[in-house]
């Protein structure tokens, strides 16, 4: 295994906002337009904070992914819009370091939060948007088990569009059949 995800600590700020600027642009397509503060210290600051108060109030679950023998930060994962009662469902978001892309990293990061989702979490279902275009994250989704349910016609407002996107979704079933 080459990474591990964990929950960002106020610790991870210089190394958080460091991997954030240098990723801006690469990322701009996938992402909702952020303000220019997001780029700056108080901006990850503020971000940090709130994915503490979202764990804590079971909302979402976010984790910095890092290099098992570097324990360098080279990406990010998180389980978002946490819902109890009848649905007990998430949606999954991550992104991986340009200079990293390519080794399974993406792959191997979600495949640790969809296990986080069903073990500790105890959530049934963990639900995915991708552009229909972005063959890396549907190749991603694929590979560790998820089906596609159907397209949903301007889902997300990416970059300051309306995108379409597809969605992939997992449930505990699935995931038993598929765990190794
Ligand atoms: C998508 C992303 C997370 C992938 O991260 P990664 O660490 O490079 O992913 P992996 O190396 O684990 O896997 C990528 C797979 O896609 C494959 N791939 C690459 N380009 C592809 C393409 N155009 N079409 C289909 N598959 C493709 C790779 O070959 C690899 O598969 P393999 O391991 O079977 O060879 C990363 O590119 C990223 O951060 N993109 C921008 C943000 C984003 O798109 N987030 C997801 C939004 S839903």
């Amino acid at each position: 295994m080459k990474i591990y995800i964990r929950p960002y600590e106020l610790t991870d700020l210089e190394d958080l906002l460091d991997l954030r600027v240098r990723n801006r642009f690469f990322l701009e397509p996938f992402e909702p337009i952020h303000s220019p503060s997001f780029y700056k210290p108080q901006g990850q600051m503020d971000w940090i904070a709130q994915a503490m108060r979202e764990r804590e109030a079971d909302r979402g679950y976010s984790f910095g992914v890092f290099e098992n023998l570097s324990e360098e930060l080279v990406g990010h994962v998180a389980l978002a819009n946490v819902v109890r009662g009848a649905w007990q469902n998430c949606t999954i978001g991550y992104w991986v370091d340009r200079a990293h892309n390519g080794l399974g990293i993406g792959t191997e990061a979600v495949h640790q939060a969809v296990e986080f989702a069903f073990v500790e979490a105890r959530l049934h279902r963990v639900q995915a948007a991708v552009m229909p275009q972005n063959g890396p994250s549907l190749h991603i989704l694929q590979k560790v088990g998820f089906r596609l349910e159907g397209r949903a016609l301007r889902y997300l407002h990416i970059n300051g569009t309306w995108e379409d996107h597809d969605i992939y979704a997992m449930t505990l079933e699935d995931w038993r059949d598929v765990k190794p």
